[in-house]
């Protein structure tokens, strides 16, 4: 990272960096020493390669049994949340997404050809999300207790009810949950989970110029053995991890979802940092009723010109009501009351993370390839009194991706308990210009301490086609969990595979849940 990127990133990550900068020039800033590993240069290899130090063991992967009812572990496994069980840290509950089914290796057929019903239940039963009990045998070792009676699975097929006090679309309760991207977790033990791209599987109504509603159908086809009202998917759904209830969100608008992180207002009421990962769309709030659930609040959409959270509230904006009847259908049509508030487009916000060592919002702003960003950036929120609270902040582009600093395309983001930021890339296209020199996706790691502070350092690599998801870490910090999501994406048929991980040789791929552990995790994760 040249001294410039690094003195941008060094702004954002707390006292201790700020104290390294003012006393260190920039030549000795930018000089690379004390790690316990050399980091990755890129790799176009099948395989996950992790720096010297780091060591990995496959979880759990694609259609793996997880209980005695042989429900079997979903496809394309994305965002993961841990629960700890007990007070020994040894058992704890993990949540994983499975975002979206490929049809070549779940129903057999091409993409663009009609699926049958038969097709299309496989379709269903692949996504949604995963409940494991996992138990840690060693620091780093854990594996599936398989007859626990918590193992469950959530999937498109599961029947859901809107947490909302009038029906949506004609009914209480849908069927299924789709595109089950990142997520978060609250305080009160639940889990959320988000709807990201439901308008491949069941369409979307899609708002023309002169403000009537189209419905364009999804590219899955999904719909012409069960067509089920688009209406029902776009939600942020809440799973009580030990009971396997859910519940859609209604509360916090129908978008195509990336992530729902959680904050705590100085008020003490719940927040949730949410975006629309999609080119020129936008960055939301939503800030509770109450400070022990998401049921009721007011939504505000990102206005960054003006640094204000702008009110999406009904009774509060006369704008809206000229376009909507109703509270409800501002929620279900979120994206386009946000433009009418103000709402400033953005480029394809990902991932959300609270910095735990000074409350700033970081969030993943991917790329926008129409608008000629094709390596993406990091944005930081200040709010106004560092109070998720506030109805004012203040925003700055804290690191831009591209050839000088050595990544493109952030999407997932997660702070170890030392408070060192990690960060994994999606580069769609990979292995052709402008991503070439990146070669596969990766993982990095940017210290918040130390003579590598603010440096982007890569620690690993992604199997062919794949991307990392779900950066996650076990509360010692000895475990990081990691999705490896789409490995031989691109194979057109199972004749012609682009990847065989994790298994090698002929095998088909198949996405898994890694845990990475070893001392260079622990250089970072466990500080001095
Ligand atoms: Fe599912 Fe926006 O990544
Ligand atoms: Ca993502
Ligand atoms: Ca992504």
């Amino acid at each position: 990272m040249n001294p410039i990127h690094r003195r941008q990133f060094l702004k954002f990550i707390g006292a201790s960096g700020i104290a390294i900068l003012a006393g260190w020039p920039d030549k000795i800033l930018a000089q690379s020493s004390a790690l316990p590993f050399t980091p990755l240069g890129s790799s176009p290899e099948d395989a996950l390669t992790l720096a010297q130090g780091f060591s990995w063991q496959k979880l759990i992967a694609w259609e793996e049994v997880i209980n005695t009812q042989s429900e079997t572990f979903g496809f394309n496994n994305d965002y993961i949340a841990f629960l700890p069980l007990d007070s020994s840290g040894k058992d704890a509950l993990l949540w994983v997404n499975h975002e979206y089914a490929d049809p070549v290796f779940v129903s057999g057929r091409n993409k663009k050809d009609p699926p049958t019903q038969m097709q299309v239940m496989l379709e269903q039963y692949a996504v949604g999300g995963s409940i494991l009990h996992i138990r840690q045998n060693a620091p780093g070792d854990w594996s599936l207790v398989k007859d626990s009676q918590y193992n469950k699975r959530i999937s498109g097929r599961t029947e859901i009810p809107f947490a909302w006090h009038e029906p949506i679309a004609g009914a209480s309760k849908a069927i299924g949950t789709v595109g089950n991207c990142a997520g978060g977790k609250t305080p009160w033990g639940t889990f959320l989970t988000c709807e990201e791209n439901y308008d491949a599987h069941y369409g979307e109504n899609v708002r023309t110029q002169d403000g009537k509603y189209v419905y364009q159908p999804g590219s899955l086809h999904w719909t012409d053995h069960y067509p089920y009202p688009t209406q029902h998917y776009g939600w942020v759904v809440e799973v009580n991890p030990k009971t396997g209830a859910c519940r859609k969100l209604v509360s916090l608008g129908r978008i195509a979802h990336e992530c729902a992180t959680f904050a705590r207002a100085k008020n003490g009421k719940a927040v949730i940092y949410t975006g629309e990962d999609a080119n020129d769309e936008c960055l939301y709030k939503f800030i509770s009723d109450s400070d022990q659930n998401l049921d009721t609040g007011e939504l505000f959409v990102a206005n960054l010109e003006k640094g204000e959270w702008i009110s999406l509230d009904i009774r509060r904006q006369t704008e809206l009501k000229k376009v909507f009847g109703t509270q409800t259908e501002v929620q279900i049509h979120l994206r386009d009351a946000a433009k009418i508030v103000g709402g400033t487009p953005l480029d394809r916000p990902e991932d959300i993370e609270i910095n735990p060592l000074t409350g700033e919002v970081i969030i993943s702003l991917t790329n926008n390839k129409p608008k000629g960003n094709y390596f993406g950036a990091l944005l930081k929120i200040q709010e106004e009194g560092n109070d998720p609270g506030s109805r004012k902040f203040t925003s700055e582009i804290l690191l831009t991706g591209g050839k000088e600093t050595g990544f493109a395309c952030p999407d997932n983001l997660g702070f170890d308990p030392q408070g060192n930021l990690w960060m994994t890339s999606d580069m769609a296209g990979m292995h052709k210009e402008p991503y070439q020199t990146f070669g596969n996706n990766s993982l990095f790691v940017i210290p918040v301490k130390g003579p590598q502070a603010g440096q982007v350092i890569r620690v690993g690599n992604a199997p062919i086609d794949a991307e990392f998801t779900g950066i996650c870490f076990s509360p010692d910090g000895k475990t990081l969990f990691l999705s490896v999501q789409h490995p031989g994406e691109n194979s057109p048929s199972l004749q012609e595979l682009t990847s065989h991980w994790p298994d090698g040789g002929n095998a088909i791929p198949r996405s898994a849940v890694v845990c990475i552990s070893g001392p260079s995790l622990e250089y970072f994760t466990l500080g001095d």
